[in-house]
């Protein structure tokens, strides 16, 4: 049995304000994993949700990021008043809508890859 249900992978990456891609703490202060920690931790969810910090999740444009495993789920322009409810909709079984990053925008997305690889090792 997993020791977490759920992984809520937050970007805290922070590179200068003149940076072309931007990024989704400029201020450094891990402000929004800090939040959705406490909101976590407050409804005794710890046990089964696991908040980490991340480094660039590599949807820089679409930050403040955040990736939910393993549903795979990616919030994009994420602000602190929308802690409470993700956490809600993690609970639920949800998924926010007008925070989903979708499909075709993420930057990873369209590199033809599945998992687990194939017999050869490959990607398929
Ligand atoms: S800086 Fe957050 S995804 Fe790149």
């Amino acid at each position: 049995m997993p020791a977490f249900n759920q992984h809520i992978f937050v970007c805290g990456n922070q590179r200068s304000c003149d940076h072309p891609r931007g990024c989704c703490d400029p201020v450094g202060n891990n402000a929004l994993r800090n939040s959705l920690k406490a909101a976590i931790q407050e409804r005794d969810l710890g046990p089964l949700i696991r908040v980490n910090s991340a480094g660039c999740l590599d949807q820089c444009e679409l930050g403040p990021t955040l990736v939910i495993y393993p549903q795979g789920i990616w919030y994009g322009k994420v602000q602190q008043t929308d802690v409470p409810r993700i956490v809600d909709a993690i609970v639920s079984g949800e998924v926010i809508k007008d925070l989903l990053i979708a499909d075709e925008l993420l930057n990873t997305k369209g590199r033809g890859r599945t998992y687990p690889p194939n017999e050869m090792g490959q990607q398929s």
